[in-house]
């Protein structure tokens, strides 16, 4: 595991040069897409370069994480709706180049299997990007996640919901309980994993993610495990290292 502390902006601009060189060396590449205010730096680097033209992401194509269950498709806090206005709409990615597990689907494990066999069948993500929830959750594997999971429904915590009713107006009683996510199985055979975290609030998920014993009470930890993964963090996050 690669730690490197910097500064938020200078994040933003060293994974966008991870992304620049994989669709350099591979213009098919493969990316791993997170949600949340984490990767935003990252995204808006990315953007700049295809403004630029100095980086395209036209033959490229992407994977999301997580998604919740039972919002329709289009509602603002919708992880497909996040993600493309973030990232997707702001870039000369295809939009059909990006795809996500279906919260709607009436069959939640069909749904799940078929996102598996997706990510398969595009040969397995090259680049992941991750953020960390402060309970050191990834994606949506709270606390108690098997370590070898694959994607799933899950019981989002109280403490991952509370997180989160930002997005849905404050109001914790709109938060869905339940969520469709990639397993920390699926997540581990990314061929390059890019975590990233930024400020006090997730100083103690850091500290068990790179220094704590792995156990799924600290879901995140399970990247100890992998070949090639690099964690970038700002002082703040780095506080308790
Ligand atoms: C959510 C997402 C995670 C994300 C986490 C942290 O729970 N499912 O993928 O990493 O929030 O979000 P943020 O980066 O906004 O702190």
């Amino acid at each position: 595991m690669e730690v490197i502390i910097t500064e938020e902006e200078r994040i933003g601009e060293l994974v966008a040069d991870d992304i620049a060189a994989l669709v350099a060396r591979v213009p098919d590449g493969v990316l791993g897409l997170a949600t949340g205010s984490s990767p935003l730096r990252i995204y808006d680097s990315v953007a700049r370069r295809v403004d630029a033209g100095t980086l395209s992401l036209a033959r490229a194509r992407a994977f999301t994480l997580d998604e919740y269950v039972g919002l329709p498709a289009g509602h603002p806090a919708g992880y497909r709706t996040v993600i493309d206005a973030d990232f997707v709409s702001r870039v000369d990615l295809p939009a059909d180049a990006v795809q996500g597990p279906d919260g709607t689907a009436a069959d939640l494990a069909a749904a799940c299997a078929a996102y598996e066999a997706a990510i398969r069948d595009a040969g397995g993500v090259d680049l992941q990007i991750l953020g960390i929830g402060t309970d050191g959750h990834i994606a949506f594997n709270e606390p108690g996640s098997s370590l070898s999971s694959r994607t799933r429904v899950k019981t989002l915590t109280e403490q991952t919901r509370r997180d989160n009713a930002r997005f849905f107006d404050g109001d914790l009683e709109s938060v869905p309980r339940h969520c469709l996510t990639q397993g920390l199985g699926t997540i581990m055979e990314a061929r390059h994993i890019v975590l990233v975290a930024t400020g006090a609030g997730k100083a103690q998920a850091v500290h068990h993610l790179v220094e704590g014993a792995v156990s799924a009470l600290w879901p995140a930890t399970i990247l100890q495990h992998h070949p090639r993964v690099s964690v970038l963090i700002d002082e703040a996050a780095a506080s308790r290292l």
